[in-house]
């Protein structure tokens, strides 16, 4: 029988059991719901509800079941629906009627809004953890790359040098935005809504500040209501994840793109890259060419949900056990995607000739020469145009415009002195602009980041 059998007088079908249950999914929220059930029935006790010896029996009962579970022994039952019952039933069966009085001042839809809370409240915290890791190896990678030039680009085409360790601090500056977002979200989203029962409240004379201590909340939730069908923290994550998975999916196209015999920049370790079936000669780049499949699976589960949750009247709806699985996916791939990109970074190759010699392909100091000319008074239009000739002569000579001799670029225009520097070294040198590309901002960067990586514990 059913937990909830009273009324019944048939059993349930065997079919709406399979379709009505959570269980298969929710059971990842386990130590949640025995760490929820555990404080409401301390509280409970404390106010004198129920007496504390019952209190201290469900808790160790609840104790029990958590062992039952990691040592593999719980048997699960989808006719219980989902783990709420699950345990509150193995609860009965261990410790008898005082069982039946845990439920007391509480129902399922805060008991879900409350597990599921704070498991969505504990990964952001792993996402926040996984970015810093990340960030910091892009420290490291800056750190050795302050002078390494490889083109800038802009619509991937050779724009202008800079270096590669610049490259890599755009990417830290890109994911501390998502560590920003993952911390703001769990300050947002660490409230209680333990207590709210079905969507009213309850006459009991239950202390809703008692829990949100016990269970290290900031505060309990305000309205009620709100709280039981409130599926914001779930759909925040959801979206943190996807954003997180779009930047990353940018730098795995790089990767990808970086890693062709055509450009050569990097070279992957063996470790974490793999083979053809039917070429030998193949090494493939698989990991960020998942990192970019899994980035449209983790919108799928945000659209899903924000679908699920659109047009709900209020209070709790079934609707919003389809919340879950998505999230749990979301998660379980976002993290993965993150520590095995951060590993693959951390053990590719760079390899700075080949950044060089792409680097000295496409007139990259162009903007260089243009600005030259104006510096000598030159109008910047005009300048643009004597610039243009040179590219066209460097074309003609089938060099790089860095590469011509000064006597070459005197035949352009008379105007050009010896105090010409075209190389490529030069033109990042002297991008010294606050957050530009020269070596010693970059370095600034890196301090930058090194101090956020340092406060931010
Ligand atoms: N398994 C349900 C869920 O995940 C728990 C809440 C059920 N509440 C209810 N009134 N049926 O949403």
């Amino acid at each position: 029988m059913k937990l909830w059998g009273g009324r019944f007088s048939k059993q349930a079908a065997k079919l709406l059991d399979e379709f009505n249950a959570s269980l298969p999914f929710d059971k990842e929220l386990y130590i949640e719901d025995i760490e929820g059930s555990i404080a409401h029935s301390q509280m409970l006790a404390k106010q004198g509800i129920i007496t504390k010896d019952e209190a201290e029996k469900i808790k160790e009962g609840l104790l029990e079941i958590k062992k039952e579970i990691e040592e593999g022994k719980f048997k699960w039952d989808i006719s219980d629906e989902d783990i709420h019952m699950a345990i509150e039933k193995r609860l009965i069966e261990l410790i008898g009627d005082t069982g039946k009085k845990l439920h007391t001042a509480r129902s399922r839809n805060d008991q879900v809004a409350v597990d599921f809370r704070r498991w969505v409240l504990k990964r952001n915290l792993e996402f926040a953890k996984k970015i810093k890791e990340l960030i910091k190896v892009f420290v490291d990678i800056a750190k050795e790359h302050t002078t390494t030039l490889l083109p800038g680009m802009t619509h991937l085409q050779h724009a202008q040098p800079i270096s590669f360790g610049y490259h890599m601090m755009a990417y830290a500056s890109m994911f501390k935005r998502d560590y920003e977002r993952f911390m703001e979200s769990f300050k947002r989203n660490n409230i209680n809504p333990l207590g709210c029962a079905a969507l009213a409240g309850t006459p009991h004379p239950i202390d809703r500040f008692e829990t949100t201590n016990a269970l290290g909340f900031k505060e309990p939730t305000v309205n009620c209501l709100d709280t039981v069908s409130d599926r914001d923290f779930a759909l925040e994550i959801l979206f943190n994840i996807s954003m997180l998975m779009m930047h990353a999916s940018r730098l795995a196209e790089e990767m990808i793109i970086w890693s062709t015999s055509e450009f050569g920049f990097i070279t992957l370790s063996d470790e974490y890259s793999t083979g053809s079936s039917i070429m030998p000669q193949k090494k493939n780049p698989d990991v960020p060419e998942l990192i970019r499949g899994k980035t449209g699976r983790a919108y799928g589960n945000l659209m899903a949900l924000l679908t699920v949750m659109k047009g709900l009247p209020l209070a709790y709806n079934k609707d919003t056990q389809e919340d879950k699985e998505g999230v749990f996916d979301s998660v379980k791939n976002g993290l993965i995607s993150i520590e095995i990109l951060k590993e693959t970074l951390k053990t590719m190759r760079v390899n700075k000739e080949n950044m060089l010699k792409a680097t000295k392909k496409g007139h990259l100091t162009a903007t260089d020469l243009a600005d030259y000319l104006v510096n000598k008074g030159i109008p910047f239009r005009e300048a643009h145009h004597i610039t243009g000739r040179a590219v066209a002569l460097a074309e003609s000579k089938g060099v790089d415009l860095s590469d011509l001799s000064l006597d070459e670029l005197k035949s352009i225009d008379e105007r050009i002195g010896e105090d010409v520097d075209l190389s490529l070294e030069n033109s990042m040198n002297s991008r010294k602009s606050y957050g530009a590309t020269a070596p010693e901002r970059v370095k600034e960067q890196i301090e930058y980041f090194e101090k956020f990586l340092k406060e931010s514990r």
